[in-house]
């Protein structure tokens, strides 16, 4: 299990993939890792939205790889 480092990677190693997209089938994984193409959003739980390549995991975190019901 990884404890440390940013979000896109713990995510890679344990799912291979970050989320579909939102255009097709695809699998995405991240982009450029230097939050610039925003190909790794993410949401917390509460709704929040982070780029899973430039935010650090913490503990407790919960995450989720489709925007929450009513987000915008
Ligand atoms: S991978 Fe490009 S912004 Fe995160």
């Amino acid at each position: 299990m990884i404890t440390a480092g940013p979000v896109l990677t713990a995510m890679l190693a344990s799912e291979h993939k970050l989320r579909r997209s939102e255009f097709g089938p695809e699998l995405r994984a991240g982009f450029c890792l230097m939050g610039a193409c925003q190909d790794c959003w993410v949401w917390q739980e509460e709704g929040v939205r982070l780029r899973a390549c430039s935010t650090s995991i913490a503990e407790g975190m919960r995450l989720r790889t489709t925007p929450p019901e009513g987000w915008s």
